[in-house]
């Protein structure tokens, strides 16, 4: 079996190679990857050697590569995680992340279309389903939820979500797509959340939270992320969707403090800037469908979870410093130099 993982450099398309070389000791796996500022071969570096993997740097824009690797590797399984991924990005320019998180899906499915496989798996996001309110607990993302996005982020991936069940309808493609909520856990690009906010407290750098930090997330565990996936790719469903999530809510600024208090530094270094445009207040995914139909369920609590985070960024400090700089403090600079300090409460 030779599965194609685009966007495998990644965050969670790298824990997803991980997974599916330990799982999967059989199958060939096919990294595709642009290696955008998000992308990064180092994270792939023990795997590199490994006589079942291999890395193609390629565009999945770029339909004469994608075909070519097509013809040359005729793969079984095709899972998409590039993508254009940060919220605030999309924000400041949308072009690119139309580009890549839909023109990059469609090729990808025509690629599909001209060679033939077992199944295309689009890796989508909750944020399709835009909002829940804070005061309405009782509401959850079902897999019937309808699309109605928020951010230049969010809109692509709900288009792209769309065309793959189009090209499902229209050309009977065996498409799947996942809707997971936000994921935390090694490799996690350190402009996110979580690893911002480590690499931040340990630096004693101001830990800028938005608005109130009362916006919530869906929070899952990476791992448990990748099986999910690995289960709907080999007995899910052809044509279906299924929402991911653990029902692990928690409020941002309730993760800063956690976080705050594993490192030993203050609270004193929450700032709270100019909220985020747009800002979606509350994802919350039901995912008994998933549950009922293939049995999964999250294995990682988010206290276990979080510290098992917190020590691989301390115990890998190589990778994420080399990271924070270049191309990534320009970013930092332009996204929190221009943020105003705002006093909350
Ligand atoms: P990421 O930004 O860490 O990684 C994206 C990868 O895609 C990078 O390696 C990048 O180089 C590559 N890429 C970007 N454009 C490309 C292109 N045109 N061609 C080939 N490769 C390209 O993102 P992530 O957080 O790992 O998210 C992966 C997928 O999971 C995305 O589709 C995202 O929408 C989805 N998702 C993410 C989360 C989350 O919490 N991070 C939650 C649900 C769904
Ligand atoms: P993020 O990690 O960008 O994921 P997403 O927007 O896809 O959910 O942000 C998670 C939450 O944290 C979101 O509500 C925005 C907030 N946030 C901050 O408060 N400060 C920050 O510096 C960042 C990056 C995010």
């Amino acid at each position: 079996m030779t599965v194609v993982v685009t966007g495998g450099a990644g965050f969670i398309g790298s824990n997803f190679v991980f997974h599916m070389l330990d799982n999967h000791p059989d199958y060939r796996i096919v990294c595709v990857d642009k290696l955008t500022y998000a992308g990064n071969l180092s994270t792939l570096k023990d795997v590199m050697d490994n006589p079942n993997f291999r890395f193609v740097k390629a565009d999945i824009c770029d339909r004469d590569a994608v075909y070519a690797l097509f013809r040359e590797e005729k793969p079984d399984i095709i899972v998409n995680f590039a993508a254009e991924s940060h919220v605030d990005r999309s924000i400041e320019n949308p072009e690119v992340f139309l580009d890549t998180n839909i023109k990059g899906t469609a090729v990808l499915m025509d690629a599909c279309r001209e060679f033939g496989i077992k199944r295309y798996h689009q890796v989508s996001t909750d944020e399709v389903y835009g909002d829940l309110p804070l005061d309405r607990p009782d509401l959850f993302f079902t897999e019937e939820t309808p699309l109605h996005t928020s951010s230049p982020y969010s809109s692509s991936k709900a288009s792209a979500d769309l065309l793959v069940q189009a090209y499902h309808r229209t050309y009977g493609l065996p498409v799947t797509i996942s809707r997971c909520s936000n994921n935390y856990g090694p490799y996690h690009f350190p402009e996110k959340l979580i690893p911002l906010m480590i690499a931040n407290a340990l630096a004693d750098k101001p830990l800028p939270v938005y608005g109130e930090g009362l916006n919530v997330r869906d929070w899952l565990y990476v791992e448990d992320h990748c099986r999910a996936i690995d289960l709907i790719i080999h007995n899910g469903r052809v044509g279906e969707v299924y929402n991911v999530g653990g029902h692990n809510e928690m409020r941002n600024i309730d993760i800063v403090k956690i976080i705050c208090k594993a490192l030993g530094k203050p609270e004193s270094l929450i700032t709270y800037v100019t909220d985020r445009k747009g800002h979606d207040m509350r994802y919350a995914i039901d995912p008994t469908k998933i549950h009922n139909e293939l049995g999964w369920l999250p294995e990682t609590k988010f206290a276990d979870g979080i510290q098992k985070t917190i020590n691989w960024y301390l115990e890998n400090q190589d990778w994420w410093k080399e990271i924070i700089s270049g191309e990534y403090q320009n970013y930092y600079e332009k996204m929190y130099g221009g943020r105003e300090t705002v006093n909350v409460g």
